[in-house]
């Protein structure tokens, strides 16, 4: 591509942005400068539409008015960077954009210069793409140039410019830690970084800043809050990234009552600021108990109804020798009742749905369409001949069930049926559109258990992070029942999707070492792995608790869109790859003999799971 030189180079020197020029401009004389979005040659006449990240306004070119421009302007295409400027005017009678906010006007140029030309794009950058994301992440600057992508980033600073705000009217201090760090306990991988200094040695990004926000409440900061990016060497999904960002909160001398109070004030003026929606106050609370016994999962999506039901003691007189077999071995049976009508058919049940439930490590899914032409429920599908009529009655009455509605059911241990059936009430849910996708449903789990059992390890897994404090009544437990100790620890869920958590923290130094204790971390392992932070809690630290939203999270479901990538400017793809600067890449051997690393040739690739929510 030849350079193609104005005759009227000139510094043109940008007056107004592209989006916010009005008829009560008109006669104004103004410099725009931008993008030409789309060009139209009407043979004495050109036409572009400017674009900058505040909107497009409509340039002319005529050749009455200034011929070189308009000569200039026929040689113009897409995407080339101008500066024009000219005089703002009405347009002609019935020639009004009424889907443009600067559509009843144009300028009408008489000078402008290319400031630069532009290689055809490989997608057009005006409205929804339909072009593949990984084209789309490889010419990452140009998919930005999208309005539907800049008004996701957008939203995404005017949250956080929110929350600084808030918590800065809080007296809450933003303090930064560090990225170089030592491994933290968030149970996921860490990414590790050699130190070049000290040989042999790594550092780990952080999975969160967890143990030095908490240190910091030590050094009596007394309120902090940082939007920091912490990393998790995890396999990405569609909400899930290796890097992503936390607003990360802690305070000290409170409880979880105040925790949760400042932070749900803050999602509600989230939610009103950016979207004109009133959350109502306070959010509900739901015991982790009562999520898994009704929905099958800590993070329920309260749009819809459609609980779970456990039907083991029914299911334990029918005879059907799979239920019950696993009733006799101490699992449940358990299920749904979908107002199916005929939106689904038998292969709908029999493909795909089992298929979903299998994916989860079900081992089958049992069905029954009811259908109430007669005194007695009948059922067509596998399941009626497994009950008498009289138990039939039973199952219909106790799933409230109708006529065309579809009984599911899943045999298993319950944590099992439970991870099988909460993502089948959520396909059913979208599927059989039960629930208004732009309804906000918010809850706070509560309540949750300390530990959860690790059968693989024969030990107590931390369900939060090991710094999560018991409930004050079931200390004693640590001692007698672990498994039964409730935490103070706290989830906000949004529509199904986990938001935030957070607790108040272990603040004893023989609490602490009597749950690393639990968890199996030895004296030498809890010392080599957190010993500093052992030790700070023995110089006086006071009771404390915080709580991290996840903001890329928190931004998908305020631009209602269900892939993290889309909130994120340069995100990574499932394989953790940045398409377009080419990470992670090789790096030159002497590199690699600063840090007296040596790279194995015959090297592994972990498979990639399949993206699921
Ligand atoms: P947790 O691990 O629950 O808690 O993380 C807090 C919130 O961060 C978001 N989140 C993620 N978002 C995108 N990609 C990921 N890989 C990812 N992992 C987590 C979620 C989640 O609710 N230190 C504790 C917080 C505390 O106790 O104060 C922590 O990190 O929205």
């Amino acid at each position: 591509m030849g350079l193609i030189l104005s005759k009227e180079i000139t510094m043109l020197k940008r007056t107004n942005n592209c989006g916010e020029l009005r008829l009560t401009d008109a006669g104004k004389r103004v410099v725009l400068a931008g993008w030409v979005q789309s060009y139209r040659d009407h043979g004495n006449l050109v036409f572009f539409d400017l674009r900058d990240r505040a909107g497009l306004t409509q340039l002319v070119f005529d050749p009455e008015v200034r011929p070189q421009a308009h000569r200039l302007a026929r040689t113009v295409r897409c995407e080339w960077v101008i500066a024009a400027s000219g005089t703002v005017r009405p347009r002609g009678e019935g020639l009004e954009n009424p889907k443009l906010a600067t559509g009843q006007i144009e300028v009408i140029v008489d000078q402008f210069e290319v400031l630069n030309m532009a290689k055809t794009p490989p997608f057009e950058t005006d409205g929804e793409s339909k072009t593949n994301e990984e084209t789309r992440l490889v010419y990452r600057y140009i998919d930005l140039r999208r309005p539907e992508m800049q008004e996701r980033l957008k939203i995404r600073h005017q949250v956080t410019t929110l929350v600084r705000k808030y918590f800065n009217d809080l007296g809450f201090w933003e303090i930064e830690t560090p990225m170089l760090g030592k491994s933290t306990p968030e149970g996921a991988r860490d990414f590790l970084v050699p130190s070049r200094l000290v040989r042999n040695t790594f550092y780990a990004l952080p999975q969160s800043p967890q143990l030095f926000k908490q240190i910091l409440m030590m050094s009596g900061m007394d309120k902090y809050l940082q939007i920091v990016r912490c990393f998790r060497d995890e396999d990405p999904r569609a909400d899930r990234q290796a890097e992503f960002t936390q607003i990360d909160v802690e305070m000290s001398f409170v409880d979880s009552n105040d925790v949760i109070t400042i932070c749900e004030k803050l999602v509600a003026l989230i939610w009103k600021e950016m979207l004109g929606v009133e959350v109502p106050l306070p959010i509900r609370r739901m015991p982790y108990a009562e999520a898994m016994a009704d929905y099958g999962i800590d993070r329920p999506d309260l749009r819809f109804g459609m609980k779970l039901k456990d039907i083991s003691g029914l299911a334990a007189r029918s005879t059907f020798k799979v239920f019950t077999s696993t009733v006799a071995s101490g699992g449940v049976v358990k299920g749904l009742c979908a107002p199916a009508g005929d939106m689904i058919s038998r292969a709908d049940i029999e493909k795909s749905l089992t298929g979903l439930v299998m994916d989860y490590g079900a081992k089958g899914l049992s069905w029954g369409k009811v259908k109430m032409d007669g005194p007695t429920p009948t059922f067509i599908g596998g399941l009626g001949k497994f009950f008498t009529p009289q138990q039939q009655k039973e199952l219909v009455q106790r799933f409230e069930a109708k006529d065309g509605d579809v009984i599911m059911l899943v045999a298993d241990k319950e944590a099992q049926a439970n991870k099988a059936l909460a993502p089948l009430r959520n396909r059913l849910g979208r599927d059989l559109k039960l629930y208004d996708p732009s309804r906000y449903e918010f809850v706070w789990v509560v309540e949750f258990p300390l530990f959860e059992w690790n059968e693989e390890e024969k030990r107590p897994d931390s369900v939060h992070h090991p710094f999560t404090a018991p409930v004050p009544e079931d200390l004693l437990k640590l001692e007698t029942d672990p498994l039964h100790i409730r935490s103070q620890a706290y989830d906000i869920v949004l529509n199904g999707n986990e938001i935030g958590g957070g607790s108040i923290r272990i603040h004893r130094p023989e609490v602490q070492q009597k749950v690393f204790d639990l968890l199996k971390i030895t004296r030498e392992q809890a010392e080599a792995r957190f010993g500093f932070f052992l030790k700070a809690l023995d110089y006086g630290t006071p009771p404390h608790g915080g709580i991290a939203f996840g903001l890329d999270r928190l931004t998908m479901l305020l631009t209602g869109t269900d892939n993290i990538r889309d909130v994120i400017a340069f995100p990574k793809t499932q394989k953790g790859q940045c398409l377009m600067t080419g990470a992670p890449s090789e790096v030159d051997q002497k590199q690699l003999d600063e840090l007296n690393l040596r790279v194995q040739k015959h090297s592994h690739t972990p498979e990639q799971p399949p993206e699921q929510k």
